[in-house]
């Protein structure tokens, strides 16, 4: 089945194709590519799995290939500069395309690449985990992490197109798709407190990649991420709240050394904190902190941060980009269902509270 949404960007509008079996459907992209020079860049570890096919896809147009170590130690500079020699040694001009196959590292690389090169040419993103499938493949963020702080160079430069082939799921490590659901409960949390409450009910049988239930899983989250995206495109208001456990999970995975926490993990246990605040400064009901923490325990995914300096973690989340005038604006959560992003909380309570989680 193939299930097709848009973000509606005007002009800049673009499709999301989900679906099984997409990567065998030829000619799918073919509207998009006319023929134009096409520069896939992927990683060492889906290469082997998926670069044939996506070569087969694109027979019609002159390809090439970049093959990124993979990692999220290596969502660099340093790896943009691998897709931006491969572009000039090819000798692309402003008309070429760059196919992003692989997790949201490879996305936001080739994305970043993409907005830079030439000023800015054309993508388009075939992710390939849970996470970039419901989130990172959608909405043009792209970037890359900086020692002093997650994802802090970057550009908004939207897609061409989405193809998400539910299919490559099949070969995702399970600790992969439980990152992965981090990010759609955040979804469920934010804005849609009865998708929440269908994750509830099927937490193990998501684990165990019932297609049907992913395939809900993946078409729901666009839909709101389609949404919010359209509507707030640079993050001046709305899309602020798809950040939700980001503050937190970013120093998390700054302080754990980049790639030792999955980025979803960071997010489920970071999530935990922002509803655990949102509990102490009087926005959120205790039982629903609970409610949350079951959920991403049943998920297998952490519910705590890894043992930090307080002083070294408030210092690490000063450098969201959400800050304003150094306050730390933080999304928190009003109900299961509705978030708001606020700096109105007094600053000894953020440091107050980081000093009680880290001696627990
Ligand atoms: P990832 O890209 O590192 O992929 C996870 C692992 O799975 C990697 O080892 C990868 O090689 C492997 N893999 C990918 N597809 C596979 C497949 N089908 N079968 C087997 N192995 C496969 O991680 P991720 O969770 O996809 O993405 C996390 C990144 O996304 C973070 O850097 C995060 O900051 C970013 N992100 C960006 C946005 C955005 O809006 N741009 C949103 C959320 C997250
Ligand atoms: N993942 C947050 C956003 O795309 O805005």
């Amino acid at each position: 089945m193939l299930i097709t949404l848009s973000v509606e960007l005007g002009a800049r509008s673009y499709p999301i194709l989900i679906g099984s079996g997409l990567l065998a459907q030829r000619g799918v992209l073919d509207p998009r590519l006319r023929h134009r020079d096409v520069m896939v860049v992927t990683n060492e570890t889906v290469a082997p799995i998926y670069l044939d096919p996506v070569k087969t896809l694109l027979a019609g147009s002159p390809v090439s290939t970049v093959i990124l170590p993979d990692g999220e130690q290596h969502k660099t500079m340093a790896t943009v500069n691998l897709v931006l020699d491969a572009l000039v040694n090819a000798r692309y001009g402003r008309d070429c395309v760059i196919v992003a196959l692989g997790g949201g590292v490879v996305g936001d690389i080739a994305g970043f690449a993409a907005a830079i090169y030439q000023r800015g040419v054309d993508f388009i993103q075939v992710p390939t985990t849970l996470l970039a499938q419901v989130d990172s493949a959608v909405g043009g963020k792209t970037g890359v992490n900086h020692p002093g702080g997650k994802n802090l160079l970057g550009a908004f430069h939207q897609p061409i197109c989405v193809l998400a082939d539910t299919d490559t799921l099949r070969s995702l490590p399970d600790r992969e798709l439980a990152a992965g659901l981090a990010e759609v409960v955040k979804y469920g949390l934010i804005a849609d407190a009865d998708f929440f409450a269908w994750l509830e009910d099927q937490a193990e049988v998501l684990l165990r990649r019932d297609p049907a239930a992913l395939g809900h899983v993946i078409r729901r989250s666009c839909e709101l991420k389609a949404e919010v995206v359209g509507e707030d495109e640079h993050e001046r208001g709305r899309r602020a709240l798809l950040n939700l456990g980001h503050t937190f999970g970013h120093a998390i995975e700054l302080k754990a050394g980049y790639g030792e926490w999955l980025h979803g993990e960071a997010v489920a246990a970071g999530t935990c904190m922002a509803a655990e605040f949102s509990a102490r400064v009087g926005t959120l009901d205790p039982t629903a902190v609970e409610r949350i923490r079951q959920l991403f325990h049943r998920l297998q995914l952490p519910v705590s941060p890894p043992p930090v300096e307080p002083g070294q973690f408030l210092a690490a989340m000063g450098m969201d980009k959400k800050v304003v005038a150094g306050q730390i604006r933080l999304v928190l959560l009003d109900r299961i269902g509705s978030a708001r992003i606020t700096g109105d909380y007094a600053p000894h309570e953020l440091a107050d509270y980081l000093r009680e989680q880290f001696v627990r």
